[in-house]
């Protein structure tokens, strides 16, 4: 398929000039622009979105890359980006990474040639370099939840720190002592932010013990494999806090296997407030982010970029405050 490029090769002229005849903007003479519709007309190019795209033009399509589209936080974020973009007119591409950093260059490289208007993520596998070569080619991003944090990108996460600390001063409200945390992988800075937040909790607390800090992997079966081998290696737990609650889900069902009461013998709590914490028994306390505004500020913050519009809701707080929800597995009568 013929480029801008090849036909203002064949015309002799610059992308730009090229460029100015699609849009019918600037000045150019009748000769050139009568040259350069043959020489569109031989390479049969049609200047499509993408050439508009080229032009500078927007062409009102935006992408969010994510991390794991089977981890139900992340379809939350693109249900709420989707419905905000949308509702500006702008058509949303969803990009599943798998948190590796080359399938994640492969989607941005297509993505610049399909002149999307910028780029959502909350995938965490790019380096600095490779985000500042992004921001170095002008394509408009906004990085969320996970994604590696500059101070030059715009941002939408919680506090996961203070989230954290939530989670385990609600557990030692209810009497728990030997609470034991399954955090999250440990390069994440959602997993490191919210180990800190839970050990600086309980040595404030006096009752830390490094032992029961176990590393997960965000998954259900992490959670329970995990919670099972911290049952048998530690004595006398009586909270656990996991770092997301696909995790917390899976320990609720090793919990109930082994025999233990929840919240009598052990109380649960998870982070993140997917509606799955609901669908099991007993249901599942846990610190909830604000899912669906992230995916709104996220997109603002686009648009703004984008548009460099200042009509837009001025945005909130690029950090977001979390939510206790107590639920069965902490209650304790
Ligand atoms: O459950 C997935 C986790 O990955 C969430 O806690 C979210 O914050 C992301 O970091």
């Amino acid at each position: 398929m013929s480029t801008i490029r090849d036909v203002a090769k064949l015309a002799g002229v610059s992308v730009a000039t090229v460029s100015r005849v699609i849009n019918q903007k600037g000045y150019i003479s009748k000769d050139t622009e009568k040259k350069i519709k043959a020489c569109m007309a031989k390479l049969q190019y049609s200047p499509s979105s993408v050439a508009r795209g080229l032009a500078g033009k927007k062409t009102d399509t935006i992408a969010l890359l994510i991390p794991d589209i089977t981890n139900p936080f992340f379809p939350e974020i693109a249900r709420a980006v989707e419905d905000t973009a949308s509702s500006y007119g702008i058509t949303t591409l969803l990009g599943n990474c798998d948190e590796n950093g080359v399938k994640e260059l492969r989607y941005l490289d297509i993505l610049k040639k399909r002149y999307v208007d910028g780029i959502i993520f909350a995938e965490h596998g790019l380096t600095w370099n490779e985000i500042h070569g992004i921001l170095g080619s002008g394509m408009p991003i906004v990085s969320l939840d996970r994604a590696a944090l500059s101070e030059e990108v715009s941002s939408v996460r919680v506090n996961h720190y203070q989230g954290a600390v939530l989670a385990v001063e609600h557990l030692l409200s209810i009497g728990c002592r030997r609470i034991a945390h399954i955090s999250g992988p440990n390069h994440l800075i959602t997993s490191a932010n919210r180990n800190r937040g839970y050990t600086d909790t309980l040595r404030n607390a006096g009752c830390f013990d490094p032992d029961l800090v176990y590393e997960g992997d965000f998954s259900m079966e992490c959670g329970m494999r995990v919670t099972e081998q911290l049952l048998k290696e530690n004595e006398g737990v009586d909270g656990i806090f996991t770092s997301n609650d696909l995790m917390a889900v899976g320990a609720l069902k090793t919990l109930i296997r082994s025999g233990v009461k929840v919240p009598e013998d052990v109380a649960l709590i998870g982070f993140d407030g997917i509606s799955m914490t609901q669908m099991v028994e007993p249901e599942i306390s846990t610190i909830a982010q604000p899912i669906y505004e992230i995916g709104k500020q996220a997109v603002f913050q686009l648009i703004h970029q984008i548009e460099d519009r200042h009509e837009l809701p001025e945005m909130t707080p690029r950090v977001l405050e979390t939510k206790l929800i107590q639920r069965a597995t902490t209650t304790r009568f």
